[in-house]
Formats: structure tokens, sequence, C-alpha cells
């Protein structure tokens, strides 16, 4: 299963992602690069007997509305946000490119001071959806920015619920040793098409 839900328009050696696995999520949340005017997603596949099973897992469990086969959620694209994602699917990829435009920019800026950019492997078509930037002085380059620049998160080990003592959800001992210092040095720059 592919978690596509930053990436709509992101290839790996010209082919887009989506495609890759047996069904790939997509997020049409506001602020993703294809977003929706609320919350929205998307699950993509060319398995038929799998899209029958998504389709009736997120109305109910049911095919037709008078019997539920499997037990379900509500979790139907509604219909005002699918207009609206119809609209916009036709610029992503002019908006696409309006993010990728400033990276190299950016990289150059970047280059010689104590910030890293984000590395991009041969064959791989980024689309930014965040531009996460690596740096030593995080909490003092961010309080100096006007607005206090981008908000940042924080570890999954720093979230309440994860340290609220349900053992399915507890991060292992020892916490995350290489995932926690990054989120400390680690700010997203603002990324938009505009
Ligand atoms: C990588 C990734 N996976 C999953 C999600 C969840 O998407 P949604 O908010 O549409 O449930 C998001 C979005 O926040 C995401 O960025």
């Amino acid at each position: 299963m592919e978690d596509a839900a930053q990436a709509h328009g992101a290839e790996i050696d010209g082919r887009r992602v989506g495609t890759f696995g047996k069904l790939a999520c997509f997020s049409f949340y506001p602020g993703k690069n294809l977003g929706a005017y609320g919350d929205a997603g998307a699950i993509v596949t060319n398995d038929e007997s799998l899209a029958v099973r998504c389709r009736m897992i997120a109305d109910h469990g049911r095919v037709i509305n008078t019997d539920h086969d499997i037990e379900g959620m509500n979790s139907r694209l509604d219909g005002l946000q699918g207009a609206i994602l119809s609209v916009k699917l036709h610029h992503l990829d002019a908006w696409t490119e309006r993010r990728r435009r400033p990276r190299r920019a950016l990289r150059r800026t970047a280059s010689g001071q104590r910030v890293a950019t984000p590395a991009v492997a041969p064959g791989m078509r980024h689309v930014y959806h965040l531009y996460a930037v690596r740096m030593p002085d995080r909490d003092v380059v961010q309080a100096a920015l006007k607005g206090g620049g981008d908000r940042h998160g924080g570890a999954l080990s720093d979230r309440t619920a994860q340290t609220g003592g349900l053992p399915y959800l507890s991060p292992p001992a020892g916490g995350f040793p290489g995932g926690e210092p990054l989120c400390r040095r680690t700010p997203g720059l603002p990324m938009f098409p505009k």
C-alpha cells in the first residue's frame, strides 16, 4: 500500500506515484498539493475486487443501500468536494511546476550555510508538498522569521497519545534516536504554488 498523501504528481523513473502498489492513498486535505475545501481523499487501485471492497468499507459496508455485507464506516467523498477537486485537478500540473520552481534558488541560497536542503536521488521527481530543511539552530532561525516561520511538528514520541500509556501506541524503549534529533533541526519552509 502506497501512502501518496503528499505526493500528487511525484515520479520515480518517469512513473507516477500511486501506481507502484496494490493500493495507493491520496489525501485531498485542503493544504495538500491537490486540496479540497474540506477533508477528502482517494484510494486508487487497478484491482477490481479491492476497489469494490474499498467502496464498501467507505459506504457503511454495503453495495446496495438495503443491505450491509461487512462492517464499514462513513467515509464517502462529499459531492461538493468532488466537484471542486475535478476543477482543481486541471491546474495540478501547473501548480506542481510552480512548487518545483524555487528549488534551485533555495539550494543555492542554502549552500555554504549550515542548512541542508532535500536531496534528490536520480530518477526522482519531487513535488514539494513541504520543503523541509535541516539546520542546527532551528528554533533561533524560526523565532527570527517574520511570523515565526512555518509551524513544525515533533517526533511521534512527543505526542500525548503516544506518551499517554496506551501500550500499542507507546514508543519503543529508548524512543526514536534517529528521528527525534532530526525533528528538532527540521523546519518546513512555507511552500505553495504562489
Ligand atoms: C504522508 C501522509 N500520510 C497520511 C496523511 C493523512 O491524510 P488525511 O489527513 O487526508 O487523512 C497525511 C496528511 O496529513 C500525510 O502527509
